[in-house]
């Protein structure tokens, strides 16, 4: 028996958005909609997927994604438990705390917000998570699997955003398909995941020489700098798909990305919105991952318990 999210629905949300728009909240809510009966179908047979959420400190957009998290579970029927540490929390009470939590049989999928305070090393940290229940793919056994070919659990956004590629109908196969930023979430992953999809990727960074000539040759460009309207709109290829991972607070209070839109919009064939683009399909495959491993540790088909089907 597998679970298995079809890929018709998401490509007809997207195909609703009025070009160049690339739709990810349209697309995000269609593919909840598969993940809530999937829940569905795994809580029957007794097992309601449990997504343990760990946030350290008071840091202020940790806050809100984690609530957004916990909102999407709600929604999904997921159960979630969100457990919040001071910042000065000590290193092993805090280890000690995270390893019970990990070792909870009741529990499908943990992930700990990141970035944490100085004193809490990222890397120990993750390592700390069984690689089964890393539903945010960080874990070094998770990543290797990825550079290998395919990981169980996948890195959310850079995942979320291949998703959002195929129900666009955007095949990256021979593709110059550029990568702005090279973090851990974001960067390195999505270029694994555009390469096993036979792009031709470059990735970009801070000491990247000419970044303009690199844009300028992008067929897909993903930006994921958080350094707003990092891109203008004037360098990007005509007819190119863009992906704007960025978003940030601007001085007039809205939210913007790390692409000039406007200029963009007018050359792009396909480009994401800020907000309403990437960001809800990073929490929409959170949601899928923690299915996944739900799935898994359920028993279902163990490899793919959950597949987007062609
Ligand atoms: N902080 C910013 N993005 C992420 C993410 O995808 N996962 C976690 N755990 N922390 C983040």
């Amino acid at each position: 028996m597998t679970l298995e999210i079809s890929l018709e629905p998401l490509t007809r949300a997207a195909a609703a958005a009025t070009p160049p728009l690339l739709d990810g909240r349209a697309v995000a809510a269609a593919l909840r909609a598969q993940l809530a009966a999937a829940v569905e179908r795994l809580a029957g047979r007794g097992h309601r997927p449990t997504l343990a959420l760990v946030r350290v400190g008071d840091d202020e957009a940790s806050e809100i994604y984690v609530r957004f998290k916990v909102r999407a579970c709600r929604e999904l029927g997921i159960r979630s438990i969100h457990r919040h540490f001071e910042a000065d929390v000590d290193r092993d009470s805090f280890l000690d705390e995270l390893d019970d939590i990990v070792a909870r049989e009741d529990v499908d999928g943990v992930l700990v917000q990141l970035p944490l305070p100085p004193h809490l090393p990222e890397e120990e940290v993750i390592e700390r998570i069984e690689p089964g229940k890393d539903v945010d793919g960080f874990h070094p056994l998770n990543l290797g699997r990825l550079m290998a070919g395919r990981a169980r659990l996948e890195p959310c956004t850079p995942r979320g955003i291949m998703t959002l590629l195929r129900a666009a109908d955007v095949l990256p196969l021979g593709r110059r398909a550029v990568v702005i930023g090279r973090s851990r979430i974001v960067g390195r992953p999505m270029a694994q995941m555009l390469m096993r999809a036979d792009a031709t990727v470059t990735v970009c960074h801070r000491h990247t020489r000419d970044l303009e000539a690199e844009v300028r040759r992008a067929e897909i460009l993903v930006v994921a700098t958080g350094v707003a309207g990092l891109v203008p709109g004037s360098w990007i290829r005509e007819g190119a798909v863009v992906i704007d991972v960025g978003i940030t607070r601007l001085e007039d209070g809205s939210l913007g990305g790390d692409v000039e839109f406007e200029r963009a919009r007018d050359r792009a064939s396909r480009i994401t919105p800020v907000p309403g683009g990437v960001g809800p399909m990073t929490v929409a495959t959170l949601m899928e991952n923690t299915v996944r491993a739900a799935a898994t540790r359920a028993g279902f088909t163990p490899q793919e318990p959950l597949t987007i089907a062609p």
